[in-house]
């Protein structure tokens, strides 16, 4: 029997979605009118307490359409809806705005009917989260309509069986003769009572990747977005409400999270009787789409999770979900590799002869692969030049036998191989622009403005997803590869395609989302054997809609450990350790210059997909014998690391300590990381108190032989005295429960 339930109550018209932990509620009020009840911890009945309030209110418009137009004490102005909208009476933000034929923007959305499935309707060209069957979710649609400019809009609700997860998406369907331009369509609406809830968002930037901030609402208006192409280093396509009271482990949190990777905006607004609505979706700035009669839209999908465990629970709820049900493919659950990345190493200057000293010392140290980055394509020297000529630069690698002898000898050595590619970009100097410069996005009259050098290729035209796949596919056919990092190294602007009309601009940020997702389904599809990491000039990608494709995703640029304690830190709030990629690179840190020891660069790095981002052949024994020990250490702990249940405990935004733990899902096994940023003279011992173990057995320090009971290690904590006087140190204790304590 499945937990999930849907039950459309007739004499309230209530629908109730629910399973044992959330529910969601809805009703189809007077007129019509979708209104939202609940989104929360479940509710065994619905008896009509979030009935909204009737009240005549001053300049609240009254419902059009008889015979509710009479009745003065019922508004859409406050009314607390599934799905607003626009010049019809609601004065807030409208989830859908569509402009007729006649030129008036004007939408009201009426109930038309419903259905209840087993399962999950899925989206065609977009990712998304799936069941593996009908047991493990209910899907309700709502079908609404615009009666005046005939087009029908269906709200889906997925709610699964055995998650605290509601999925949302909508669809538009133009059922006139004539065509209707969307200007904008929000993928979520969520309309809550007066509240003082707070927000938590995730902005960052290049090498500073999803810093956590939380801040109260006013009224008005509070938008987190992207517009530059892609979700961005800039702002995560995630945020969490929350109780000013809500902490790591108590008190309610909402999450709502976007699958997809383009052009973002939530928006939030506080109403003047401080009640609050939240829409998310594609961002409305640039964008519109031509929907000519018959023709449908989806938008993408949202992933919303409810936890009364504070943030943790949250974080949980999302890590399973997208491990389990939007990630896919081999290696959705298979143990990463270790890595060995060239990038840091040498740049674009390298030749056969540094390759092979790299592996060389490699292979013995344990790593388990090679990638080589970028600069092996076209006659790529700098990153001027060669994008979109995507076959070997044969100078570059001639005395190692190429590519081909490069793969050969990796795997000779019991490596993988890996390659990197940036499938959507474009330099000028390359034979891809001589030949067919019409590949770019750009205005045709207009000088097109220079990003790293180089310019984005117009994945909205097929012909171009053809011309990159083929090339892609003549390389993957003849090397051996193992692994592919696909890269996207600048923003996009003059989002203008040549093979649109001028009317249909809007349409392109959209349709080179749809280019990008359609090349990433058909390369993982042709290559399922192929492990693919995302990435954007490090973390500038990374959310659930590039997770769909590839299960893992390069975090950020910036290797630093100290910074990445907040770069890893932020990013687990919505995102699960196994997608999380983590390299040890070199000290001084390209990045920021600083000089931290290999063992706290191991012990950040190793709480993530682990690898090297280093030359090691310039190491001294001693740091190679550590690094040895660092991949042994990780490849006993890898399961646990890379799929157990993660949870914060001390946060590098809040102090000078940060700590977390992986706990195996029986409970029977922790790892423990501690890390201090400064060292300073009569130091304050703090307490570390561990979380989500089992109260009343005993854990064994692995190392020490020292043993607690799991309450003991909860409530008291551990002293967290400095490891030696010096900055930047780290440590990190493995438990496990007492032989026989279980029986
Ligand atoms: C981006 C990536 C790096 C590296 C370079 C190569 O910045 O994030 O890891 O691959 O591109 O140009």
């Amino acid at each position: 029997m499945s937990n999930a339930n849907i039950f459309f109550d007739e004499q309230q018209q209530v629908f109730h979605l629910s399973n044992q932990q959330v529910s969601y509620l809805i009703q189809i009020e007077d007129g019509g009118v979708l209104s939202h009840l609940y989104f929360g911890k479940k509710v065994s009945g619905y008896h009509g307490s979030r009935l909204y309030p009737r009240l005549d209110r001053g300049f609240s418009p009254n419902l059009a359409g008889e015979p509710h137009q009479t009745d003065r004490r019922f508004s859409k102005d406050t009314l607390l809806q599934e799905y607003s909208g626009y010049d019809t009476g609601d004065f807030r933000q409208a989830a859908i705005k569509l402009r007729g034929v006649d030129g008036a923007e004007a939408t009201d959305f009426r109930f038309k009917s419903y259905a209840i499935e087993k399962g999950k309707t899925n989206l065609s060209d977009l990712p998304h989260a799936y069941v593996l069957s009908d047991d493990e979710a209910q899907t309700l649609a709502i079908v609404l309509e615009d009666v005046t400019l005939n087009v029908e809009l269906t709200l889906y609700y997925t709610i699964y069986a055995d998650r605290p997860v509601v999925t949302r998406w909508s669809n538009i369907k133009n059922l006139s003769s004539e065509n209707v331009k969307i200007e904008k369509i929000a993928s979520l609406q969520l309309d809550l009572p007066a509240n003082d809830l707070e927000v938590i968002s995730l902005p960052g930037a290049h090498v500073r990747e999803r810093s956590i901030e939380r801040q109260p609402l006013r009224q008005g208006l509070t938008t987190f977005a992207s517009h530059r192409g892609t979700s961005s280093h800039h702002m995560n396509p995630f945020i969490a409400l929350v109780a000013p009271t809500t902490t790591e482990n108590q008190g309610e949190a909402v999450g709502i999270q976007l699958v997809y990777s383009g052009n973002h905006q939530f928006s939030l607004e506080k109403d003047y009787v401080d009640q609050l609505r939240i829409l998310a979706g594609i961002n409305e700035e640039g964008f519109s789409w031509e929907l000519t009669p018959d023709d449908s839209f989806q938008t993408p999908e949202t992933l919303m999770v409810y936890s009364d465990e504070g943030l943790n629970g949250m974080s949980q709820a999302y890590h399973h979900l997208l491990r389990e049900r939007v990630a896919r493919g081999q290696y959705q659950y298979a143990q990463r590799p270790i890595v060995i990345n060239n990038w840091e190493a040498t740049y674009f200057d390298f030749n056969a002869e540094k390759i092979e000293e790299i592996l060389d010392e490699a292979a013995p140290l344990g790593v388990e692969m090679f990638v080589l980055d970028d600069g092996w394509f076209g006659h790529r020297d700098d990153d001027d030049s060669s994008l979109g000529d995507w076959f070997e630069y044969t100078a570059k690698l001639k005395d190692g036998g190429g590519l081909n002898g490069l793969s050969q000898k990796v795997h000779d050595k019991g490596m993988k191989f890996g390659l990197w590619f940036e499938p959507e970009m474009i330099s000028k100097n390359s034979d891809l622009y001589r030949a067919h410069p019409e590949y770019v996005l750009r205005i045709p009259e207009r000088v097109m403005t220079p990003s790293r050098d180089q310019y984005v290729l117009d994945f909205s035209r097929p012909e171009v997803v053809d011309n990159i796949f083929d090339q892609m596919a003549a390389i993957l056919d003849n090397v051996p590869i193992d692994y592919i990092k696909w890269d996207m190294n600048r923003h996009l602007t003059e989002v203008y395609s040549t093979a649109l009309p001028a009317d249909r601009q809007g349409e392109v940020a959209h349709r080179y989302m749809l280019g990008v997702y359609d090349l990433a389904n058909r390369l993982t599809s042709r290559y399922p054997q192929i492990l693919f990491e995302g990435c954007s000039g490090g973390g500038g990608r990374f959310d659930a809609g590039m997770l769909y494709y590839f299960p893992q995703s390069w975090t950020s640029d910036n290797t630093d450990p100290i910074e990445r304690l907040k770069i890893q830190y932020g990013t687990t709030l919505s995102y699960p350790v196994s997608s999380m990629t983590a390299h040890v690179s070199a000290s001084p840190n390209h990045q920021t210059g600083r000089k931290t020891s290999l063992k706290v660069r191991g012990d950040v790095a190793t709480a993530g997909v682990f690898g090297y981002e280093l030359n090691l052949a310039k190491l001294s024994d001693a740091e190679k014998s550590e690094i040895k020990d660092q991949i042994s250490f990780y490849k006993q702990q890898r399961q646990l690391i890379q799929y157990g249940d993660f949870y914060r405990i001390k946060s590098p935004f809040e102090g000078n300590e940060t700590a977390w733990e992986f706990v195996n899902e029986d409970k029977t096994e922790v790892l423990l990381f501690n890390y201090r940023v400064l060292s300073t003279a009569q130091p304050a011992f703090s307490i570390t108190k561990m979380s989500h173990l089992l109260p009343e057995v005993l854990y064994v320090d692995q190392a020490t032989q020292e043993s607690f009971s799991g309450d003991e290690l909860m409530s008291i904590g551990l002293y967290n005295a400095p490891i030696e006087q010096a900055d930047f140190t780290s440590s990190v204790r493995y438990f496990k429960v007492q032989e026989n304590e279980l029986k």
